[in-house]
């Protein structure tokens, strides 16, 4: 079979595509059929080696899946041949989805409901979990709360705008003033503020009218924490999904009195492969009946990899890139 690997760790070009053996299910696995993958920030952090595959190198990287079960090993109960699925969390501690077949874990595979396109499903499998695990099961997002997404146009922010919006709450998003916040809009941003203001604390505060914000949603820690404890209401948590640099936080920032009750919550959805399934399932039926949507920006075939990287880790992305093994 096809599949994507790298023998060393490095930037886009150790991304190669090669003939390989196609893996055998271990007894808890089913061997599932590719039919679209995507690419996460993950998959790039991975292949330079911030964080190592414990199976070591060669490896084939890809988080997200969406296809069709052909084989299933002796103690998997859930699943049968010709069986549509979808997961996430994969390629690091299991094989990775950027080939023509992997292996995962039953524990990781999720049902996909009739009438979801496959590619919908691998672009929505992280993008949704992370946003959900995050606002709703970390956050603890209520009916009225007012949730901050920030990166509202890219491939988690856009879910997390939908997630936040089904879940009740007035939805400020943070996005480039353009294209990329008429996005944030579309799928149900109540007001967008550009990350790049001057005065992002005060921006976000009158977005809010002033009331501020229950619950952020940050993949961005090191770039907006000073600004989400400004505008954050009373009790309010902050989620931190990712960070690209150290996390600094001011002196002095339990004395003020709104800030003195703010929760400062992490997240890994990899770190919590148990939480992926029931998720998956309830994002599966919302994608099925069209209460969620996603954007996919572009789809690249297997060899095309390299640019796919690039693309992610590039500004301007609007929603997610989709990997198509037959394209
Ligand atoms: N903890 C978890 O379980 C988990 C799961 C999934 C993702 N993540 C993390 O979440 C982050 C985003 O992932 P993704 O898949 O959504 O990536 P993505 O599709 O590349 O989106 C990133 C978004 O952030 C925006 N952005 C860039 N600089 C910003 C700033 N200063 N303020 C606000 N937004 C800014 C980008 O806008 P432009 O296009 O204008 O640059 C883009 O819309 C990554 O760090 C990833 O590792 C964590």
């Amino acid at each position: 079979m096809r599949a994507v690997q790298y023998h060393e760790h490095g930037d886009e070009s150790v991304l190669t595509l090669e003939d390989v053996e196609q893996p055998t299910p271990a007894p808890d696995q089913a061997l599932v059929r590719i039919e679209a993958a995507s690419v996460n920030p993950i998959d790039t952090y991975i292949r330079e080696g911030n964080v190592s595959p414990p199976s070591g190198l060669p490896h084939v990287g890809g988080s997200d899946l969406a296809g069709v079960v052909e084989a299933v090993g002796d103690e998997v109960t859930r699943f049968e041949p010709g069986d549509r699925v979808f997961a996430t969390g994969l390629g690091l501690f299991s094989p990775g989805t950027y080939a023509e077949y992997t292996v995962a874990p039953e524990s990781q595979l999720a049902s996909l409901p009739e009438g979801v396109e496959f590619r919908d499903a691998a672009a929505g499998a992280m993008a949704f979990a992370t946003a959900w695990r995050a606002l709703v099961t970390r956050g603890d997002l209520e009916l009225g709360d007012v949730a901050l997404v920030h990166g509202a146009s890219g491939g988690v922010g856009h879910a997390a705008v939908q997630v936040a919006k089904a879940a009740g709450a007035f939805v400020v998003g943070t996005a480039r003033e353009g294209e990329a916040a008429d996005l944030a809009r579309e799928y149900g941003a109540d007001a967008v503020v550009d990350y790049r203001s001057d005065d992002l604390a005060d921006d976000l505060e009158a977005a809010t009218n002033g009331r501020g914000v229950d619950v952020v949603f940050e993949p961005h820690a090191d770039l907006h924490l000073a600004a989400n404890l400004d505008v954050l209401a009373r009790g309010g948590r902050i989620v931190v999904i990712g960070e690209e640099n150290p996390i600094e936080i001011d002196a002095g920032v339990s004395m003020t009195a709104k800030q003195a009750d703010a929760d400062l919550r992490f997240m890994s959805l990899m770190a919590s492969p148990d939480d992926q399934v029931p998720i998956l399932e309830r994002v599966g039926e919302r994608l099925a009946d069209g209460r969620f949507t996603i954007e996919i920006d572009e789809v690249f075939g297997l060899d095309e990899l390299p640019a796919a990287h690039r693309e992610l880790m590039s500004s301007g992305t609007l929603g997610k890139i989709v990997i198509d093994p037959s394209k």
